[in-house]
Formats: C-alpha cells, structure tokens, sequence
C-alpha cells in the first residue's frame, strides 16, 4: 500500500516534471524568441543565441527561409540560391514539365547545368526581411461602441495607411495581418523572387514512395524532396524571368549537418505553417471532431470507395482520378487521425479541465471577472447553437465538391454572369466563352459521368439523410419526393438528360446566343437541382450561420484576450498559424501509438526494400536504387553500412509547414519536414506532446540520393557540409 502510494506520488512528480521540464507545443513568431523561448529552447539544448535566428542587422537562419509560392516551405542551401523543399511541393511544377517522352514525375529529373534548370511561370520565393508590430496604430481609431462590421473598416481604414506609409525598398513588399484573433498586428516586409527554376527531383517512387497508403502514417520511408534555384535579376534584386538572370547570392544559407540526430536531441523547423484554432472552447472542439470532421469523413468515405472501385478496374479511370483522389483522401485520412487523436488523449476532457482552470483564476481576480464575465459561457453556447447549421453547411459543401456536376455547373453559372457582363461587347463575350472552353475542357478530361453519377447517388443519400428537411429548400424536397426519395431514379434522369455530363454538351450549350443558353440551363435537371440546393444553403441556414459566425468570431477574440490575461506570467501564447514565420521546437523521440505498441524514431532504407512490391504503384523501387542497397554503396552519407531514410520529433507543425528545414542545436540542416503521424494530426486544434510527431526526411538521405542516386555531384559540392 505504501509503496504503491509512493510509487504513484512520484509518477506524479514525475508527470508534473515531464511537463515542465520543456514544452514542445508552439508556433512561435522569430522576433519575440529572444524574449519567449531562448531560455526554454537553451534549456532543451540549443547552442544558438535566438538572434541566430531572427536578426534585421545581419544575416541570420530566417534569411535562409522562403514560403514556396505561398503554399508551402523551401531553405536556401547554398551561395548560388539553391533551395530544397518537398517532392509534394514541386510536385504541380514538375508535372507541367513532364510528357510522355520526358516523364520527370515518373523518372525524375537532374539538370546537369545552370543552363539545364527549368524556369516555372508563377512560382514565387518569398523572403521575410522585418517584423513590425503595429497593433497600436492598427486599433487606434477602435472604441467599445463600435460594431464588427465597423470596427473592421475603422481598422482596415488604418492598415492601408500604415501599409502606403511603411519604410521599405522600391523591390519590396508589405503584407500585414492579424494576430491572436484580432488582438494583435504584425507588418511583414517581403522580398518576393519570381524566377524560382526546377533543379532537380528523384522519381516518384523515391519522391512519393508509398504514396495514399503511407501518406500521414509512422513509420515512413519517403525520399519526399526537389530542388530548384531562385534567380534574381543582375542586380540581385527580384526580376520576372529572363534568361539573363544570375543565380541568387542570399544573406545567408544553410550549413548541413552529416551528424544524424538521437534520441531527445533538440530540433527546431521554420517555416509557414498555414492554419491552427488552438484557443478554441471545449464545446468548438467537440463539434470539430464529434461533428464536422465526421460529416466530412463520411461523404469521403463513400465518395472514396466508389472512386477506388473504378480506378482499380480500369486504367484510364486511374489516370483521370489519380490526382483527385489523393487530394480528397489527403484531408480524409487526417480527419480520421484528428478524431482518434482527441480521443485517445482525451482532448475534449483537457479543454474541459482548461476551462475548470480559467473559471477559477479569472473568479479570483475582481477586475479581471468584471471585465470577462460570461465570455466564455457564451461563447460554448454560440458553438452549441451554430452546431446543426455548420453541419448542414459542410454536408452540402461535401456534396457539391464531390459529385462534381455541381462543380461542372458552378463554373457555368459563373460564366453565364460573365457573359452577361459583357453582352454589349462582342470581343469580351468572345474571350469569356473561349475562358469558360478551356476551363470545362480540362475540366472535363478527368471526368467520367458513370464514376459520377454513381457518387451523387451516394452522397444524395447522406445528405437527405444528414440534413433536416428544414435546411433544404421546398423545391428541392418536392421533387425528392416526386422520386420516392430514390436516388437512383432521380440519378438516372439527371444523368441521362442534363447537358452537364459530357465537354461536347456544354460546349454546344455554351455556343448558344445568351437568351437560349439562358433558356436551356434553367430546363436543365442537374441545373435545377444545383439551384434548389443552393437556394436551401442560402436561405435556410446561411443567414444565421453568418450571424452566429459573426458573434463567435467577436467573442473569439475576446476569449483569446481573456486567456493572455487571466493565465498572465503562468503561460506564454504563441499566436495560430496563419502562413506567417514561424519557429518551432521538439525533441526527436519516438511515440506509442497504441496499447503495447512502441514507435521508434527512425526508418532505414531496409524498410523501403521491406515495402518493395515489383511494379506497385505506390511501393515499387527503382532498379538503381535496389542496386545501390544490394552493395551497400552509400559513400559518406551511411551510417555503419545502413541508409537512414526519415525521422520524427515533437515539433508542432502543420500544413504549410511542408518543405520546412529541421535544424539542429547549431542552426545546421538535418532533415526535411513533410508529414505529419497520423494519430497526432489533432495538432491542430489541441498538440498534445505524448503523440503529436512530425515527419522529416533525413537531408542525408537527400544527399545520397543527389549524389549516389542521380549522380549529380555538381549539386552536393555547392553546399556546405559540416562533419
Ligand atoms: N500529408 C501531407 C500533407 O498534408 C502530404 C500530402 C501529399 N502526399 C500524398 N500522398 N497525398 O501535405
Ligand atoms: N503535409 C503537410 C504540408 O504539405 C504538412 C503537415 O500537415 O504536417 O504542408
């Protein structure tokens, strides 16, 4: 008895320690480490000063860091502008560069020179070149009185000012944005380079080895990497493409480390994770995983299965759907993840007890209980309120992307507003009809309407199902009933009828002059049933939706305030993501996903050959590469006659933070992040340190498959590798 009480007394202390002794949760912005986080990240073993990281006077790590194109993360790695980021990334670049004769997606693609790179039209790097806060000149027309609306255009009204009136070269650009929910400004200056060309990238089977099956999933053996180079004009300023441009001289680049990285050592990612809701109440996080992502998951699952069906049984439907589908499967999946996670670690009891925590502090603090009041009680109930009609909103959304007539008919419905627009004018209505061809063009290239039909029957079904017959609108529920509620009746009419199924069809409709088009669509059954189902949204559950969202958003903000103050000196908040730089840190460690289950934190390349099937799509291996393990050729970058592939950490990441360099204690390159374990993808809404892991691939893997792989040793002596 006693020495059970001692023992569970000091698992408390234990616990209590674990927690306090480092915290890897946290999206942090650069210029307010120093203050923050140095101490904690010196603590956890970083050998760097935080002005390493974030200095506007000399060159430091952010200077190595660009948003690629603004949707994901790349890092300067040599004097000549070259930058690594992911295969996924690159991976819309290097398919508009590939033909059936040059298949770099399939084969990959090296270029031997600098004359070899390949330029993309529209992809952009982005440099972070200062940090300003501006919340006080931002909110200072701002008062109490004020409405939302009107607080927004009073604040809107002073960003622009700021934004004309802030210092900056002629070549750079200002963005500013909202922080903590509205609490806070920050004023970025950017320099945005716009001649970004593709270096290289290993084919698909290293690049996306393991493809679906292994996307958000530990342990994970993908050589997820490409690289390109950003040219700048000859005065090393940001220039459009031209094929005199230099390779970039940056501030600064990243040395790299052939170290490796072991258990509970330090590291660090940077990069532009895009969206986290962290500071939501309990009630918000139980509708996001009880509710909304069920829903969502749902229509997937059904939309999914059908998808599969046909793509196995027929190859041109393969092509056709393949990128669809990874697409709609990638959120699917880490739905599924974000639902586990929260139950597994009880996330909806942690806010719960969060919460518990709040009422108590806050009740203690006279002021600070007559100033928020209320706030939070109101809060939770808005969410409980606005529950049947987000759900209604994200079932229709799941219908109307996944059956994709009704995307066919959107994109209609907007050129017929168009056409309308430019009726006086022969040349512009010429112009939005040859638009609105190419659109439907490709549009209809990866459509099959058999596949189609087959989902809207479907996913009918749930959403009649899911949706009260109040959220729909009347028309809409008077022909479901005129089909005794059979979707397949009303399928077959649809399908077999509407102009919407076929290129040749729209495009005959589309000819017409106006007023017949006009005639013809609205006979048209796909036609009408998108118009009474978008009606439903938009008059029976839209209008409060909106004003419910309003309100939320209001006290939101209030509620983020309240916490900054309520828990003032006891916690540090870092704002959430919003494609904005920031830094985050961990350990590297393994995890235990379930019960007797123990994940190590790191993958080899005999895992790849124990996934190897010969002429899978997602787990063949290519023949060099067989080869090179056969001999265990990997020249200096293996590791006692074996080739580390990927590792994990707790580093808090999210989407956007694809392509973000993994530093070590000195600032150097050791991997590359690009996933995240499945289990841990609840992340977003509530990190929780015991399974919350990203995913990075070791960079000396990269490099081997650069140098041994490809043979492109040009690439590996730009760098700076450091023993
Ligand atoms: N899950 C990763 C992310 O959210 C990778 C997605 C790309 N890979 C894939 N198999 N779909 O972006
Ligand atoms: N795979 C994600 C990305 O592309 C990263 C993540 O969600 O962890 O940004």
């Amino acid at each position: 008895m006693l020495l059970k009480s001692v023992k569970s007394s000091l698992l408390l202390v234990l616990i209590v320690l674990s927690q306090h002794v480092y915290a890897t949760e946290g999206m942090w912005l650069p210029q307010l480490l120093s203050n923050l986080n140095e101490k904690e990240m010196k603590g956890m073993g970083m050998k760097i000063n935080a002005s390493d990281i974030y200095n506007i006077n000399k060159g430091s790590l952010k200077d190595a860091i660009v948003s690629f194109g603004g949707f994901c993360t790349a890092e300067v790695i040599s004097s000549q502008g070259l930058i690594l980021t992911n295969h996924h990334c690159g991976y819309g670049s290097i398919q508009k560069h590939s033909s059936l004769e040059n298949n770099y997606l399939e084969n990959g693609f090296w270029a031997k020179t600098f004359a070899e790179e390949l330029p993309n039209a529209g992809l952009t790097a982005t440099f972070i070149v200062r940090i300003d806060d501006i919340t006080k000149e931002a909110t200072a027309g701002v008062t109490k009185a004020m409405s939302e609306t009107e607080r927004q255009s009073v604040i809107d009204q002073k960003l622009a000012e700021i934004k004309k009136s802030a210092k900056r070269e002629s070549w750079q650009d200002v963005m500013i944005k909202p922080f903590f929910e509205g609490n806070k400004y920050y004023l970025f200056v950017t320099e945005t380079y716009k001649d970004v060309r593709l270096v290289g990238t290993p084919p698909s089977s290293i690049g996306k080895f393991g493809s679906d099956t292994d996307n958000w999933v530990w342990p994970r053996h993908t050589g997820d990497f490409s690289m390109f180079r950003i040219y700048a004009g000859k005065d090393g300023k940001p220039a459009e493409y031209s094929k005199d441009n230099v390779p970039l001289k940056p501030k600064y680049f990243l040395p790299i480390s052939m170290k490796g990285v072991k258990k509970d050592d330090f590291t660090m990612v940077m990069g532009f994770p895009g969206r986290t809701m962290e500071y939501l109440p309990s009630e918000a996080v139980k509708q996001t995983v009880e509710v909304l992502d069920f829903a969502k998951v749902e229509m997937r699952d059904a939309a999914l299965k059908i998808i599969d069906g046909y793509m196995r049984k027929n190859e041109q439907i393969k092509i056709q759907y393949a990128a669809k589908f990874a697409s709609t499967a990638n959120y699917w999946k880490k739905w599924q993840g974000e639902m586990l996670g929260i139950k597994k670690t009880d996330g909806i009891g942690k806010k719960q007890r969060y919460e518990v925590e709040y009422n108590r502090l806050l009740n203690a603090n006279p002021a600070l209980k007559q100033q928020y009041a209320g706030v939070l009680d109101t809060l939770n109930a808005l969410y409980v309120q606005i529950n049947p009609y987000a759900q209604a909103r994200d079932y229709y959304s799941e219908l109307t992307k996944n059956a994709e007539i009704y995307s066919a008919i959107d994109k209609f419905l907007e050129y017929t507003d168009n056409a309308e627009k430019q009726k006086g004018n022969a040349d512009g209505y010429a112009k939005a009809r040859t638009d609105f061809q190419n659109t439907i063009k490709a549009f209809y290239a990866n459509f099959n309407a058999g596949v189609d039909k087959d989902v809207f029957i479907s996913l009918m079904d749930i959403y009649v199902n899911k949706v009260p017959e109040k959220f729909r609108d009347a028309k809409f529920n008077a022909s479901w009933k005129k089909y005794n509620g059979d979707s397949r009746k009303l399928a077959d009419y649809v399908y077999a009828t509407s102009a919407f199924t076929s290129f040749d069809k729209v495009n005959a409709l589309a000819q017409l002059p106006f007023e017949q088009m006009m005639q013809q669509a609205v006979n048209d059954p796909a036609v009408q049933l998108a118009i009474f189902l978008r009606e439903g949204f938009a008059n029976q559950v839209a209008p409060t939706l909106n004003a419910l969202q309003l309100d939320i958003n209001k006290r939101q903000r209030t509620y983020m305030k309240a916490q900054m103050d309520v828990f003032e000196g006891k916690k540090n908040f870092y704002p959430d993501a919003n494609s904005t730089l920031r830094v985050t840190y961990g350990k590297v460690d393994g995890y235990s996903p379930k019960d007797a289950v123990e994940y190590d934190y790191y993958t080899w390349l005999d895992g790849v050959m124990e996934k190897y099937i010969p002429g899978d799509y997602e787990f063949d291996v290519p023949a060099k590469l067989i080869e090179l393990y056969k001999k265990k050729d990997y020249g200096k970058y293996g590791v006692n006659g074996r080739m580390p592939v990927c590792f994990i950490a707790s580093n808090h990441t999210t989407g956007g933070n694809s392509g973000s360099p993994a530093l070590n204690a000195y600032g150097q390159l050791i991997g590359l992040n690009f996933d995240r374990t499945w289990e841990g993808t609840m992340s977003d809404i509530n990190y929780d340190p015991s399974i919350c892991r990203n995913i990075m691939v070791d960079i000396r893997y990269v490099l081997f498959i650069v140098d041994k792989f490809a043979g492109c040793t040009r690439l590996v002596e730009e760098m700076k590798l450091v023993n």
